[in-house]
């Protein structure tokens, strides 16, 4: 490379302004660090006209040919989001040799291993850190220091926007509505928030981290996922008096070799480090029996976050060289996909039963039948019903189903069962 490293960049929203703003504040620095000086050739937009403060238009172009046609284009950098035409035109960048710095989740979750490959057939870097949990560095903690760390599991959480409904639920008593409604003013959640809510950013960030974390490859579809959208507050304020937490948790772990890993809403003890992360803000939690526990915490969104996550991609190719063994680190080892009847957790369960004697005894029985045993219980009478809270366990997850679903029918059970798993060192608050 020579000492003028010239950038075409694909979007200039949010982040790619942010990623502008950046690059010229810091360029001295640049300079100095890496004897390199960063220009920004072209920038693609769709709108020529649109509000862009600070950003020079003579840069801005609608043909992306300007920028994938211009062979004295060192790095790309994408920051437009989407699948389509993304996939296309980073394929071809790195196929030709042009190195790739990308923000984009739902694109390296669908297409990671494909694009990886043509890296390395062209000889280019293809770095993604700010595809995941934007400002936090977990994909180089795990690319770099921990390459070798043999890391058996990680947990995340991994979706700004359901942490903080969640923390609001607990620590102000609000309902689901009213913390997705305030969410939604103060910027942390979209108009349109299925894919948070639900569960699916998630899966895409833990499809990402799994990969570079187990050395495997797993895309978006093998990870199945929950959202909050359909938690009731009352169980989050009983599991509160019990003495945990409620996150939408990503984790991921391997099970004889296998890769298990899911999203979903889970109970963590209150004294686990992931029930400190409060607000909008992000965690991951990596685990080997090497290192331990290394907890990384930070904001995971917001343009400027992001930005400075793309900006250090940058740096580090221009601290690397092509083919170094960074590019290898998703070298494919094979794991499989674990089967769900391997897994084994322990459960919060709540049940709605008729207040009757002798419910309890009958509810004990159907789980002891499954082999499933009650770690804890709390009982309730409201009028004609009662409310049974339970902590399981920790039991193969196809006895629990296998449980719950003879709970579901019994006549004296008179709402569906709430099944939420417990997830942490231990079954329940040490
Ligand atoms: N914002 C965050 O906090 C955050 C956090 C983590 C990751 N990310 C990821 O970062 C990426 C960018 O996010 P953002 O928030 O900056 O998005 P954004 O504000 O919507 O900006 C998208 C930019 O891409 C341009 N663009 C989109 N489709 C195009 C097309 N087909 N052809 C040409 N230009 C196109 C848009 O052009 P116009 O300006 O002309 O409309 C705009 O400049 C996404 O992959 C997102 O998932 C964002």
């Amino acid at each position: 490379m020579s000492d003028i490293i010239r950038i075409g960049m694909l979007g200039c929203g949010t982040v790619g302004q942010g990623v502008l703003r950046i690059l010229h504040e810091t360029a001295g620095t640049i300079e100095r660090a890496t004897g390199h000086r960063i220009e920004v050739v072209k920038v693609l937009v769709r709108d020529l006209q649109a509000d862009r403060p600070g950003v020079d238009p003579s840069v801005l172009t609608t043909d992306p040919e300007e920028i994938l046609g211009d062979d004295s284009i060192d790095i790309i950098i994408e920051v437009m989001g989407g699948v389509d035409p993304t996939h296309d035109w980073l394929l071809r960048a790195l196929g030709h040799g042009t190195s790739v710095v990308t923000a984009n989740k739902q694109l390296l979750a669908r297409h990671g291993p494909e694009l990886l490959a043509a890296a390395e057939e062209g000889g280019s870097e293809l770095r993604f850190e700010a595809s995941v949990c934007a400002a936090i560095p977990v994909i180089k903690v795990l690319r770099e220091s921990l390459l070798a760390a043999e890391i058996d599991s990680v947990m995340g959480i991994v979706n700004g926007t359901t942490n903080y409904i969640l923390s609001e639920m607990r620590g102000n008593g609000m309902s689901y509505a009213d913390a997705l409604a305030q969410a939604q003013d103060l910027g942390y959640a979209e108009a349109d928030p299925t894919e948070d809510v639900g569960g699916a950013d998630a899966a895409a960030k833990m499809a990402i981290l799994c990969s570079i974390a187990f050395h495997t490859r797993v895309l978006i579809d093998d990870v199945p996922y929950s959202g909050i959208d359909s938690l009731q507050s009352e169980d989050v304020d009983i599991a509160s008096e019990l003495g945990f937490v409620m996150k939408l948790l990503g984790v991921a772990r391997l099970v004889d070799d296998a890769v298990s890993v899911r999203v979903h809403p889970a109970l963590v003890p209150a004294d686990h480090p992931l029930a400190a992360i409060g607000g909008a803000d992000n965690a991951v939690l990596l685990e080997s029996s090497m290192v331990r526990q290394i907890m990384l915490v930070g904001p995971g969104a917001g343009g400027t976050e992001t930005a400075s996550a793309v900006v250090s991609d940058v740096l580090s190719i221009l601290g690397s060289r092509p083919g170094s063994f960074l590019g290898g680190a998703l070298a494919d080892a094979g794991r499989p996909m674990a089967a769900d009847d391997a897994l084994e957790s322990a459960f919060y369960l709540r049940l709605e039963v008729a207040d009757e004697p002798g419910v309890l005894a009958r509810v004990s029985s159907v789980l002891g039948e499954s082999g499933v045993s009650i770690l804890t219980v709390l009982q309730r009478g409201e009028g004609d019903s009662a409310r049974l809270v339970m902590i399981l366990h920790r039991s193969p997850e196809a006895q629990v189903a296998e449980a719950i679903g003879r709970l579901a029918e019994m006549p004296e059970v008179t709402a569906p069962p709430v099944l939420i798993a417990v997830v942490g060192s231990g079954e329940a608050p040490r």
